[in-house]
């Protein structure tokens, strides 16, 4: 038997029991085969990677945290429901884009965070997981990925004040996070292998893997909608072309527009039994080149060197 079929045979909490763990984060992390997680994360990643069953047609938006999620789930969401929904009365206005596509879940294993036909036809649905340890029929069936990354300074900065806000009692400081960080020890990190597996994927299979950076979407967000219709099969129509669609769905989804309704500024998402965040959490300044303002530029300069070694070869640059 091999190692990894004897790791699947043991329940996810037991296994997570006899991983290495480190101080740190605002929770101690553990690691399993490269990556650094959250335990509780850990036992639902091992129990998706066990028991959910994918659909051919099931749409996945990976990420990172920190690098867009939710601008991701806002405009994959209103892509593709744009024939459901107008703009008017779209449900963005009143739910919170965290709410409209759920993270993979185990149906009846903390679920029910969703209010809107979340398991519609395509199943529109986010992870942070590796590419490495997604349920392997995704891939044989041929799912399609969107996957979005940022420039990790940014993605580093916005981290620390996620945790400072989303955790009461955490009080983490930048030269703490920078030096966990640059030794690759981050939630769900090393932050360059979690890129570097989804990039090379989407070289290889670029029908299936769409790779995208939070910077990119910044300088062209309507290009990037084209896009993104385009590989979820929902290729934007002359018609939609002449009206502007591009351009509601960005004006949409933006920082400024959701920032300014009333459901992401109260409230909270659960996202199961025991995760519960603030609705705000999930938006700070939504801007590129913020860590500037957090860290120094020989910090910058040591992140950037360490990342650029990291990428040496894959062609993936940030
Ligand atoms: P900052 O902390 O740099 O402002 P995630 O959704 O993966 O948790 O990422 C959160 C980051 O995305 C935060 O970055 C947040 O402000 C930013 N963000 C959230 N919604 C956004 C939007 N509609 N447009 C641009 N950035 C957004």
């Amino acid at each position: 038997k091999s190692s990894t079929t004897q790791e699947e045979d043991v329940l996810p909490k037991n296994l997570v029991a006899t991983l290495p763990a480190r101080e740190g984060w605002s929770e101690p992390l553990v690691q399993y085969h490269n990556y650094w997680f959250r335990p509780g994360h850990l036992e639902r990643i091992l129990l998706v990677k066990q028991a959910f069953v994918p659909r051919a047609d099931d749409i996945i938006l990976a990420t990172q945290p920190k690098c867009g999620t939710t601008w991701l789930k806002a405009l994959a969401f209103t892509i593709t429901n744009r024939s459901r929904y107008g703009f008017i009365d779209h449900p963005l206005l009143t739910h919170h884009p965290q709410h409209l596509v759920p993270f993979i879940q185990i149906p009846g294993a903390g679920t029910g965070h969703t209010d809107i036909d979340p398991f519609g036809f395509p199943r529109l649905l986010a992870t942070h997981t590796p590419m490495s340890l997604l349920p392997p029929g995704m891939r044989s069936l041929g799912c399609r990925v969107v996957y979005l990354c940022r420039d990790p300074k940014d993605a580093l900065v916005s981290r620390l004040h996620f945790e400072n806000k989303a955790f009461p009692g955490t009080d983490l400081s930048m030269d703490r996070c920078f030096s966990m960080f640059c030794k690759g020890f981050s939630p769900y990190g090393p932050f360059w292998d979690h890129c570097l597996e989804y990039w090379r994927e989407s070289m290889a299979r670029p029908d299936s893997v769409l790779f995208l950076k939070y910077e990119e979407i910044k300088s062209d967000p309507t290009q990037v909608v084209r896009k993104l219709a385009k590989f979820l099969g929902v290729p934007l129509t002359e018609e939609e072309e002449r009206s502007g669609v591009a351009q509601e769905v960005v004006r949409l989804c933006s920082f400024e527009a959701l920032t300014s309704l009333q459901v992401n500024q109260v409230g909270r998402v659960h996202f199961s039994d025991n995760i519960v965040m603030s609705n705000s959490v999930f938006y700070r300044k939504g801007e590129v080149g913020d860590w500037v303002n957090h860290m120094s530029q020989e910090m910058g300069e040591e992140l950037d060197r360490i990342v650029q070694h990291k990428l040496e070869g894959s062609g993936l640059v940030f």
